[in-house]
């Protein structure tokens, strides 16, 4: 019995895996010291259980300088959201609190920081316009992109 459920879990989370980067359900971005992100663009799959976005600083610098998050909103509310990130200040990761427009966030870091943020596909429209973008304060009309969302 021992000897055949390990190749059975094996190939069990494989699957998962596989599944998970076939079908759009994770985006990882690279952030630096220059104020970008690596990608202006990326896609996701509404019809995901769960959408793990990750975000790699690869910079130096420390997060209260030049740290970097990413919220994702509806296109159309990503100005005023990055207003209201401000006044949520770095306590608050620069995020509104309880806000229905914010989908995702994840926490800032500084240069060699790793972080990611999990939701669900069922919060996203397949075709409406939604926008990634870091929320550190004078980073979002840089630091943006289009997240196109597909079935
Ligand atoms: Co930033």
């Amino acid at each position: 019995m021992k000897k055949l459920s390990a190749p059975f879990v094996f190939v069990a989370l494989l699957g998962a895996a596989g599944f998970a980067h076939a079908n759009g359900c994770s985006v990882s971005l690279k952030s630096n010291d220059a104020m970008n992100f690596d990608r202006t663009e990326a896609t996701v799959s509404a019809s995901c259980a769960t959408i793990t976005l990750e975000l790699v600083h690869t910079g130096k610098m420390p997060a209260a300088a030049m740290g970097h998050n990413v919220l994702i909103t509806a296109a159309g509310d990503r100005e005023a959201v990055a207003r209201d990130a401000i006044k949520a200040g770095a306590a608050n990761h620069y995020a509104p609190k309880n806000d229905p427009r914010v989908i995702a966030a994840t926490t800032v870091i500084g240069g060699g920081g790793r972080t990611s943020v999990a939701f669900p596909g069922a919060k996203l429209t397949p075709g409406a316009d939604y926008t990634f973008f870091c929320s550190f304060p004078g980073h979002a009309m840089l630091m943006k992109g289009k997240l196109l969302v597909t079935r």
